[in-house]
């Protein structure tokens, strides 16, 4: 197969385990985002892919082509992949275009050239090539770096949090930019990055890396995003709502509503995890018996197109831990103060997760919201 595959990957410095028994495949074409928080071995999983770290345990092949495993170690200027490594910013003293050549040395000069000059014009750069890096904005920078990667036609490109140092009006910009870029040249694309909405953005798809070095769930970012598979990739996201309730017949109560649980037994002790976009908010116009819970509006929070919400549910008979509820809503939707409302629940945005005795998500959880089947083991 075409792309990067790596089978059974371990890594260890010292007495601290990093990565464990990873496993992925990468396609030419796709791009793929390992989404982590910082420390989870992202960087490291890069580098062993790079050949700038020695191979501990496990495989990895580009292309077919084993370049490490336990008995040999391919140098990584023979591994053919592009860098965009923070540590490998461009090179102050020679020009965008000399930047961009550098990695073309083994060609004949004006084929280099040729090269460099069609991927700075891919890149929109071509009016900066006697410009030096130091007279370029962040953006610019890094579409330079762009075009220096892909200049030799890697099998691979490998970017480690690459938008990071921009500014967020910048990095929406440039991400796509990249995207169409990238989408022309066809190589199948490692992007690092620990920020869920860049991941969601970029990728084809995405793998989670969690805390204790496995990948958690890999996948399209709407099956991330709908159907996590644990608790944790469903907390990635921002704010989460978190109920915990027992199933009954088929479904579990919470606060906010009902909420179907097929093939879950009895008496299994559930967390339920809700978004805030997944809290309806109805007015009742002040009707003694409507439906939904009743709550206290505690404060509103204008996110430009959304409002974040803050409620409190009122009804007696809800735990103190789960009074404060959050809700994410069309901005056109101002509840007043107090105004007479109660919450609701969109199951699509509901996810079921089994807990052991102390509450804590076992992790194999929302089979039953899946519709579509999870991406097979890799
Ligand atoms: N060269 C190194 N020597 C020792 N420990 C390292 C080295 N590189 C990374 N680590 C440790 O390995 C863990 C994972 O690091 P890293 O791969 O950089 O994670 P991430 O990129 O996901 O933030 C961290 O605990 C980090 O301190
Ligand atoms: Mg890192």
């Amino acid at each position: 197969m075409k792309g990067l595959h790596v089978i059974g990957v371990s890594h260890a410095y010292g007495n601290n385990k990093v990565l464990n028994n990873v496993s992925l495949m990468i396609p030419a074409g796709e791009l793929v985002c390992l989404l982590g928080p910082s420390g989870s071995g992202k960087t490291t999983l890069l580098r062993l892919a790079a050949g700038l770290e020695r191979l501990q345990q496990g495989e990895i092949l580009i292309n077919d082509e084993v370049v490490a495993n336990a008995k040999m170690h391919l140098p990584p200027e023979h591994r053919g992949i592009g860098l965009m490594f923070q540590e490998y910013a461009l090179f102050p003293h020679l020009s965008i275009i000399d930047n961009v050549t550098f990695g073309l040395d083994g060609q004949p000069k004006d084929k280099a050239h040729r090269r460099a000059m069609e991927m700075l014009d891919q890149v929109g750069m071509t009016a900066y090539a006697e410009s030096y890096p130091h007279m370029l904005s962040g953006g610019q920078q890094q579409r330079i770096a762009l075009a220096r990667a892909l200049a030799p036609e890697p099998k691979l490109l490998l970017l480690d949090e690459p938008y990071s140092g921009l500014d967020t009006n910048l990095r929406g910009q440039i991400r796509e930019d990249t995207l169409s870029v990238l989408k022309a040249s066809g190589v199948a694309t490692v992007m690092v990055t620990h920020d869920p909405e860049e991941a969601m953005f970029m990728a084809d798809r995405i793998k989670i890396l969690g805390n204790n070095g496995r990948i958690l769930q890999a996948g399209r970012p709407h099956d991330i995003y709908y159907h996590p598979q644990h608790e944790f990739v469903a907390k990635l996201f921002g704010l989460m709502n978190r109920f915990e309730s027992v199933v009954k017949d088929g479904h579990v109560d919470i606060p906010l509503g009902r909420i179907p649980a097929k093939g879950l037994e009895n008496g299994r002790k559930v967390a339920v995890l809700v978004r805030p976009e997944g809290v309806t908010l109805t007015s009742n116009g002040g009707a003694k018996s409507a439906a939904g819970a009743p709550l206290e509006v505690v404060s509103t929070h204008l996110l430009g197109h959304d409002n974040i919400v803050r409620v409190a549910l009122t009804a007696d008979n809800v735990p103190a831990s789960e009074r404060d509820v959050y809700v994410r809503i069309h901005h056109t939707f101002e509840p007043e103060l107090s105004q007479q409302i109660t919450a609701g629940i969109d199951p699509e945005y509901a996810f079921i997760f089994p807990t052991d005795e102390e509450g804590e998500s076992t992790g194999t959880g929302n089979r039953l919201l899946s519709v579509s089947q999870p991406e097979a083991a890799e």
